[in-house]
């Protein structure tokens, strides 16, 4: 791209002060500015700016949300559904797709969150984890379940170099797919870009809804279709107790011919920070808790417990062919107020204290109102679901390996092992087999 070109790109979104400080760059800094300009949409642009005028996506009332209907599973379900679900895995019909291209800011790590040492005893990296389960489902099925991990320009060397040292964990490096999400540029209040230095963008990651379009650009999505994949199991990498692929749940989403499935776990307390799905009308969307009212999170159900009770992990099934339509349109956008780092009006760096710009994100779970059917499947969150988010407390790597130990002293227990009280411990499921609760 030239220097008009870009002049002419960023003028029709009202841009132009991207190229204020062209005149002070060096043949590098030029070129490596002409680079991501020509990386932007003046559409994607304008509509960040409305986004902003407009304030996002949020802010709608969440008053008559329905409660989802939940399946809960009895033995005889869970048997029907996992056989179905083996069937698929037998025939090489599920992939599984990891969205770790987050900034991990809570957790404050210095590398992507899948290399952080979770590991009780050898400190192996949370993607290990991941790995070995999905190899598990290799030596049971008799057929790969491809994974297809999304990195992000910050942590997508960092990543992989983390399974290339790993030698990719045990699996065929030709069934794990990188692709890359995109980035979106932050702006100030009044909808101009911000510059991270002179000769740069601030730009940030586009949200894990972002997947959809990173997955259809990068030609995983035709990858998929190639493999004769049918069904996509999403989930987060910061959940070490994750069952992926559990064919129980792909069983349940394909016996309820949903487009796209939900595991959804009781909340232990009405204000717990998880998402909550709810119907408006005939439309799925779900409500954060941040914009839950208090009359909504305490509201009682006949029977005692809460009415909405089921919170969202993140822990999803989806149609292959579901993400390809998906994938065609846009999905809204979504502001966060933060402090980002740029070149102030006077040509100085600001390193701000409080919010000074806007990132835009993209979310998942957007796709809610668009799927012909959704399903609600209910599970244990002991043996499931313990994120990690913090460097301490809540959410962190101390209660994600209490919980990874806890789990697994369960399933030991049950095969028959005997345990010490105190027993710091790990168990490989590529070896043991896959771990999915009673
Ligand atoms: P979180 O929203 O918890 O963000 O991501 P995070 O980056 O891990 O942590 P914080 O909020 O900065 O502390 C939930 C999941 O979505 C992925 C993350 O990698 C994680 O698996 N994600 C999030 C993306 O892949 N891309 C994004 O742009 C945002």
């Amino acid at each position: 791209m030239t220097c008009d070109a870009a002049r002419r790109l960023l003028a029709s979104c009202g841009q132009e002060h991207v190229l204020k400080y062209w005149g002070s760059l060096d043949s590098v800094g030029r070129k490596a500015l002409l680079k991501q300009v020509s990386a932007i949409s003046a559409g994607d642009t304008l509509r960040c700016m409305k986004a902003l005028s407009t304030k996002g996506a949020s802010a709608v009332s969440t008053a008559g949300g329905r409660a989802p209907k939940v399946a809960v599973p009895t033995k005889a379900l869970k048997a029907k559904w996992t056989a179905a679900g083996e069937r698929e895995l037998r025939a090489g019909r599920v992939a599984a797709l990891l969205v770790a291209g987050g900034q991990g800011s809570r957790l404050g790590y210095d590398g992507p969150k899948g290399a952080y040492p979770i590991g009780p005893v050898t400190g192996r990296p949370l993607f290990w984890y991941h790995a070995r389960k999905i190899l598990a489902k290799k030596l049971q099925y008799g057929k790969s379940v491809p994974w297809y991990v999304m990195t992000s320009e910050a942590n997508d060397a960092d990543t992989k170099r983390c399974f290339r040292e790993n030698g990719y964990f045990g699996l065929d490096r030709r069934d794990v797919v990188f692709f890359t999400q995109g980035m979106w540029p932050c702006m100030d209040e009044e909808g101009r870009m911000l510059l991270k230095s002179k000769g740069e963008i601030a730009t940030s990651p586009d949200g894990h809804g972002g997947v959809l379009a990173a997955l259809s650009r990068s030609g995983a999505l035709a990858d998929m279709k190639r493999r004769g994949i049918r069904h996509v199991f999403f989930f987060q990498v910061d959940n070490p107790l994750v069952n992926i692929a559990d064919p129980a749940f792909i069983g349940f989403h394909l016996l309820e011919k949903s487009e796209y499935s939900l595991k959804l776990c009781a909340k232990t307390d009405p204000f717990e920070k998880v998402g909550v799905p709810m119907a408006f009308g005939k439309t799925w969307r779900m409500v954060e808790y941040s914009e839950m009212t208090k009359e909504d999170a305490l509201r009682k159900a006949k029977d005692g417990r809460l009415y909405h009770l089921y919170g969202s992990p993140a822990i999803h099934v989806f149609d292959r062919a579901f993400l390809e339509r998906e994938a065609r349109e846009d999905m809204p956008l979504h502001l966060a107020f933060k402090k980002i780092p740029c070149i102030g009006k006077d040509g100085k760096s600001v390193k701000p204290d409080s919010p000074n710009g806007y990132k835009f994100e993209k979310f998942i779970f957007d796709l809610m109102p668009k799927a012909r059917k959704c399903a609600f499947l209910a599970f244990d969150k002991a043996d499931e679901f313990s994120p990690l988010k913090n460097a301490t407390g809540d959410d962190s790597q101390e209660t994600c390996r209490r919980d990874m130990m806890a789990k697994w002293r369960r399933a030991l227990v049950r095969a028959g092992v005997e345990m010490r009280d105190d027993a710091v411990f790990e168990v490989d499921e590529a070896l043991f087999g896959p771990i999915s609760g009673e």
